[in-house]
């Protein structure tokens, strides 16, 4: 536990170091002994620290991907926008529904602040624009470990378009190696500022889940809502990419949910298994639906 702190405190150190432009080469700090009194002194290189606790510069690359249109894609992305924020990525499924992630309305509880943008490729693009009617995440997310991270959403008019395109859901179950594709307007490197402008794109394999349970023991728990999918090292998704789409033929088979870091070398991308989630997003678009 205490060693948990000290790491972070010398990764926050490092992030501040870089962030303030000041060249610090080492570290001292000094350790109490187990009585608590002042103890031995301890000097690190901040140079052998960063290479151990920051992502390495393979990892800073852009995260595999490359830019793309919306349009080539299929037109199914939408950006998700709260009170004219970007947040998150979405999947148009028809023209009246959106499927994303349940963590994008994490504090963003209110339907009329939500705008769904349509056709666009750079951020900037105004696209076709719809509010949000309503929407419903499952009972079962959980904040703690993002078990069930799914939502969908009801647009209040209907979202039709040339170039405008839908996916369908996931009826296959993937197996380890099969090749998704992601897009998003994500960070194209872990500590990156914002989201991109520019939309990206990048084909990654499913990681079996076993190893991923194993790579993010005992940090993260992978449920059984969860898919894991990843070109450790180099090829992930990465913040803002959440509620996205990882695609298998014109399906939605995964949602963008979490990852510690981006193109970890450790960590997978972990998406949420839309086969396990699909009776829950079926339901959910029959009760919004009938609601309008
Ligand atoms: N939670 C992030 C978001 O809100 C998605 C992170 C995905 N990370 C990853 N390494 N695949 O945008």
């Amino acid at each position: 536990m205490e060693w948990h702190l000290v790491c972070c405190v010398l990764a926050c150190t490092l992030v501040s170091t870089q962030v303030y432009g000041q060249e610090q080469e080492k570290i001292v700090l000094s350790l109490p002994d187990a009585s608590g009194q002042p103890g031995k002194n301890l000097t690190l290189d901040v140079a052998q620290l960063a290479k151990i606790v920051l992502p390495s510069p393979h990892e800073t690359r852009v995260i595999g991907g490359h830019v793309t249109t919306n349009t080539k894609l299929g037109g199914y992305l939408t950006a998700l926008l709260y009170e004219d924020d970007f947040v998150c990525g979405g999947t148009l499924l028809n023209e009246n529904i959106v499927l994303t992630a349940a963590h994008c309305f994490l504090g963003r509880m209110k339907a009329s602040e939500w705008i769904v943008a349509a056709g666009i490729s750079n951020l900037n693009q105004k696209g076709i624009r719809r509010h949000v009617k309503d929407f419903i995440l499952s009972e079962q997310f959980r904040e703690d470990d993002m078990n069930m991270d799914v939502a969908v959403v009801l647009l209040k008019t209907p979202l039709k378009a040339k170039n405008i395109g839908t996916l369908s859901l996931c009826s296959v179950t993937l197996k380890p190696g099969a090749e998704l594709v992601v897009s998003g307007w994500g960070m194209t490197a872990p500590r990156g500022r914002g989201p991109h402008n520019l939309l990206r794109t990048v084909t990654v394999p499913i990681i079996h889940k076993k190893n991923c349970r194993a790579a993010y023991q005992p940090t993260a728990k992978i449920t059984d809502s969860m898919i894991c999918a990843a070109v450790l090292g180099r090829k992930d998704a990465c913040t803002f990419d959440s509620g996205g789409p990882l695609v298998f033929k014109k399906q939605v088979c995964g949602i963008v949910s979490f990852g510690i870091g981006c193109a970890s070398s450790r960590y997978p991308g972990v998406y949420t298994d839309v086969m396990y989630v699909k009776p829950f997003i079926e339901k959910s678009i029959k009760a919004l639906l009938a609601k309008r």
